[in-house]
């Protein structure tokens, strides 16, 4: 399976790619030398930081995680204001037949969600990746019927208990894609062309009027030609669904962060965020995490590198008043996909989360609590 960071862990090139340039990064940067400083004050969650600012603060929980281990269970609802399903509501986790939904480990995270008193967000209505094999049995003709019933039928389920929806996911694929409009290959824009963006944001708007409806991709975030081709081709489709009266009302930025990477451009990050803004569109940060593949072993300075690289992003990002959420892609480096998807090269646990694996906090919370703490606070009607 190829997973984002879209480029680099696709390519498998992340730890080469940041180990054969480790002699060109500038003094003061990421991996050579991070800061010492990310004092945090007061006792206060996650969740309760960026609640006085306005904001909603979360992660990803997958079911056999979550149900297996009441320790860690018991750390995500004391942390979490919101909960994202990481895999469950994906097609292959949902649809092992054509004619089959099976809502029981979905149901299990929205129930854990509504007794501990967290918004509950559905991940993902239409992607390229993650689908049952006989998705290829369908045809042309029989295709918006079952990507219409499909959302019809998972969003009606949850309607009224749910915030909001990745409704389409990496649609884009930037440079790697042969197409002028950047669209990622995938059995519905095979299947439907690119209409299959319309089709599902629509379907979804009729089957529950109150989710906010999110468009959510990766590569976003740094100033490399992948990443500002993906954000060229993203405001291309924003502004293009949102002039054909296309239900969209997010933007979900994925934020799969590198720590070793040093091409990080807070301010066309901002302008970006801006025009998306400007469109009316709200922000949700919606799978953050930090890999800390490429960086040197010694893991003081390796939680110092990520930790940085957490603060200096949610610093800029939260500067947008338009960013309403922020989740992270897991709390726990125990339970963290970068463990099989971006793994050290030298073979060492991944540090990526604002938890260790034993659920303490480590340095990345701290970042997070000061990112927060610092974010100006949003007015009620953002
Ligand atoms: C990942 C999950 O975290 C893994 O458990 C699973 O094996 C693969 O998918 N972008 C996405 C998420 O939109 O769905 C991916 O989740 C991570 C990258």
């Amino acid at each position: 399976m190829t997973l984002s960071r879209r480029r680099t862990l696709q390519l498998g090139l992340g730890a080469f790619a940041s180990a054969g340039c480790a002699g060109m990064h500038n003094p003061g940067e990421a991996s050579n030398d991070p800061p010492q400083n990310f004092s945090v004050s007061g006792q206060m969650q996650l969740k309760q930081r960026a609640a006085a600012k306005g904001l909603i603060y979360g992660a990803a929980g997958s079911y056999p995680s979550l149900s297996q281990n009441p320790e860690y269970a018991k750390l995500f609802a004391q942390a979490c204001g919101i909960l994202v399903t990481e895999n469950e509501l994906k097609w292959l986790a949902l649809r092992p037949e054509p004619d089959c939904y099976d809502f029981t480990k979905s149901d299990w995270l929205a129930q854990f969600a509504q007794q501990n008193g967290l918004l509950f967000r559905g991940h993902t209505l239409a992607w390229n990746q993650a689908n049952p094999d006989w998705l290829k049995q369908v045809s042309r003709q029989d295709a918006e019927k079952v990507l219409t019933q499909h959302i019809s039928t998972v969003v009606k389920h949850y309607a009224g208990k749910i915030h909001s929806w990745d409704v389409v996911n990496e649609a884009i694929a930037g440079v790697l894609s042969e197409r002028s409009d950047g669209l990622q290959t995938s059995p519905w824009l095979a299947l439907l062309d690119k209409e299959y963006i319309d089709i599902a944001f629509r379907a979804a708007a009729a089957a529950d009027p109150k989710a906010l409806l999110v468009y959510n991709d990766t590569a976003l975030d740094y100033d490399t030609p992948e990443d500002n081709r993906t954000r060229s081709a993203v405001l291309d489709l924003l502004q293009s669904l949102k002039s054909r009266n296309v239900p969209v009302q997010a933007l979900g930025i994925q934020a799969h962060l590198e720590a070793a990477e040093t091409r990080f451009n807070a301010k066309k990050l901002r302008q970006f965020l801006s025009e998306i803004a400007s469109m009316g569109l709200k922000i949700l940060i919606t799978e953050l995490d930090v890999s800390d593949r490429g960086l040197p072993g010694d893991i003081a300075m390796r939680d110092r590198a990520v930790a940085h690289a957490y603060e200096e992003y949610l610093s800029v990002v939260l500067d947008e008043p338009a960013v309403i959420a922020v989740l992270t892609w897991g709390i726990s480096d125990r339970y963290t996909w970068l463990a099989d998807f971006a793994p050290r090269s030298d073979g060492q646990p991944v540090r990526t989360l604002p938890y260790t694996d034993d659920l303490r906090p480590k340095l990345a919370w701290n970042a997070i609590a000061r990112a927060f703490d610092g974010a100006p606070k949003r007015s009620a009607s953002i």
